[in-house]
């Protein structure tokens, strides 16, 4: 067993300018603000125009750097978590290597979708405790506008665009850091939550354009109806595999999807909405940023404090879930 205990350092994220309100949307289609924001908990999304998912993970990174006081040369490895990779190949976490000048960094791109961050997170922590590395920075980056029909009011209405990083290290504290981990994949969910086109499967041809295929599909009440579970019952298990109550944990840090799931989440664990990090109603969901996003600004805000409990909480695309367990660091 390990004797070394992997912990968060340093939290950054970095999010266009440009929002596309729900009154925006209303302008675009056949939809109001009142039923985005009762059945989503969204009132507005980032945009990026202009540039792609390396640069909203290389502003992410930098932020992360500026605030730890370290230069991009000391990173190791960067984790790259996304669907929508500035291209198939080379992988994204090269082109944000070049653009912040990690220049003794490897890296690799993971697909994950809405788990991308937390399971990434696992893999980055392991190459902490494995003894091989000791600075690792895992990125949650998605330009999800890139892929999302703006004529498709069930799906369009959801997405967002935003980069957010984490710096892992060795703990100086062994009580500090990542203590647990539990992440599950059903591929039997694919046909729900998918993007069909552009890929070895479907390659693009004038067919798979004009079918819609290079967009998001998803059927929202089948996915609804998984992720409100999964995504309870694995934080409900994280807990009681550390013997917590949700007078324990501190923070629930949700992937941000629907605020619906996300009370379900908070009730099955018996925490207060108080203790829930939730900035869906800014940012929608933007698919793997979402969970270091939360971070980056609740740690930001003074909120988030060294020694505090916080459950990591994901569902999404393949299916994937999961949840991570660890106390704040620094
Ligand atoms: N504006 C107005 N009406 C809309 C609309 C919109 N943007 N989108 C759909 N509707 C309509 C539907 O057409 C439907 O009308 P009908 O009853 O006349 O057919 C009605 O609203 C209800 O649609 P429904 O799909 O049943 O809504 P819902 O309560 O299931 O909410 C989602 C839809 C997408 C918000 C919800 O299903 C969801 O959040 N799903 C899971 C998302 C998720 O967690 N993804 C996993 C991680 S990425």
């Amino acid at each position: 067993m390990s004797t070394i205990r992997a912990a968060i350092t340093a939290v950054g994220h970095w999010v266009p300018e440009k929002i596309l309100s729900n009154h925006d949307l209303e302008k675009m289609m056949d939809t109001n603000d009142e039923w985005i924001r009762t059945r989503t908990g969204i009132r507005e999304r980032r945009i990026l125009e202009k540039g792609a998912t390396s640069d909203l993970g290389a502003g992410a990174v930098q932020d992360m750097l500026r605030k730890r006081g370290m230069s991009a040369e000391e990173i190791e490895v960067l984790i790259v978590a996304t669907v929508t990779p500035d291209m198939f190949f080379p992988a994204t976490a090269c082109m944000i290597q070049e653009k912040i000048g990690a220049k003794h960094a490897w890296g690799f791109d993971f697909s994950a979708a809405c788990s991308g961050f937390v399971f990434a997170l696992t893999v980055g922590s392991q190459l902490i405790e494995s003894g091989t590395y000791k600075k690792v920075v895992v990125v949650g980056a998605d330009k999800m506008s890139a892929i999302t029909d703006y004529t498709d009011r069930n799906t369009c209405i959801l997405f967002g665009d935003a980069g957010a990083a984490v710096l892992l290290e060795p703990s100086s504290d062994p009580s500090l850091g990542i203590i647990d981990h539990r992440l599950y994949c059903d591929g039997s969910g694919g046909r729900y939550l998918n993007m069909l086109g552009g890929g070895s499967l479907n390659p693009p041809t004038h067919e798979t354009v004009d079918k819609k295929m290079h967009f998001i599909y998803q059927d929202g009440k089948a996915v609804f109806k998984v992720a409100v579970i999964g995504m309870a019952e694995v934080s409900y298990e994280i807990m009681k595999r550390n013997n917590l109550t949700g007078k324990d944990v501190d923070w629930l840090v949700p992937h941000q999807a629907n605020l619906r799931i996300i009370d379900a989440c908070a009730e099955r664990m018996e925490l207060d909405k108080s203790k829930v990090m939730m900035n869906i109603d800014r940012y929608g969901n933007t698919t793997a940023a979402t969970i270091p996003l939360c971070l980056s600004e609740w740690q930001l805000s003074g909120k988030l404090k060294k020694g505090h409990h916080c459950v990591l909480s994901s569902f999404g695309a393949g299916y994937t879930w999961g949840a991570v367990y660890l106390k704040w660091a620094y």
